[in-house]
């Protein structure tokens, strides 16, 4: 029997890494959030003064990916988000990133991997693709929520203007593109509590087996 592999990609904030944990948990397979890999060559421009510019900066940055703490909470921030999409726009930096997402993808056992371009890029033929979204304005307020329970002082409306840049970068870009794969399940969250849409992702993972 061929190992199960779900790919959930999705803008941000659309709910797709709760969903993808979830899954992993449900199915008792590893779980991979490729978001983490650009965000942490950004976490490395950023504190050792790299240029996000420059893609050969960017590729360098790599280099450091071993020397990431995953728990490190900076790595969550919207500075580091904002730089995570603008270097994971550069083709050799998503080059230099697919062997480890692949290589993820095709454990024995399986696995879950959350991102923009799992389902299109990465692990086209996955069991089961869930395309996750969710209104901007709802992804704003619930990124909102969660800055402000970690006590940051933020606004409403910049948040999601920053959801809207983000989203217009991720889908705007010539080196995979946030799309939705033309065989992947549409999951808009817009409207349900987390708990609605983990059982929802089931149902579709569920109907693929
Ligand atoms: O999902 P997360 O917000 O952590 O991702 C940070 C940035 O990394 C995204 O804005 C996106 O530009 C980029 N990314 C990507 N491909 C992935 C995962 C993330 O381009 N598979």
């Amino acid at each position: 029997k061929a190992p199960l592999v779900i790919a959930v990609d999705g803008p941000a904030a659309s709910g797709k890494g709760t969903i993808a944990k979830a899954l992993a948990r449900h199915y008792d397979l590893p779980h991979m959030d490729t978001g983490l890999l650009y965000r942490g060559v950004a976490l490395s421009l950023f504190r050792f003064g790299g240029d996000p510019g420059n893609p050969f900066e960017a590729v360098r940055a790599i280099g450091d990916l071993d020397q990431v703490d995953p728990d490190d909470e900076e790595l969550r921030s919207e500075t580091v988000g904002e730089i995570a999409s603008r270097v994971s726009a550069y083709p050799a930096v998503r080059q230099a990133l697919l062997e480890r997402q692949q290589a993820f993808a095709a454990q024995s056992g399986g696995a879950v991997l959350d991102g923009r371009d799992i389902g299109t890029v990465i692990a086209p033929d996955a069991t089961a693709k869930l395309f996750v979204t969710a209104a901007p304005e709802v992804r704003a307020e619930r990124r909102y929520k969660e800055l402000i329970g970690r006590e940051l002082d933020v606004h409403l409306e910049d948040v999601l203007l920053d959801i809207r840049a983000r989203d217009a970068r991720d889908a705007g870009r010539d080196a995979a593109p946030l799309v939705q794969a033309e065989d992947a399940d549409l999951l808009d969250t817009s409207e349900m509590s987390i708990e609605r849409a983990v059982q929802r992702a089931i149902e579709l993972v569920e109907a693929r087996l």
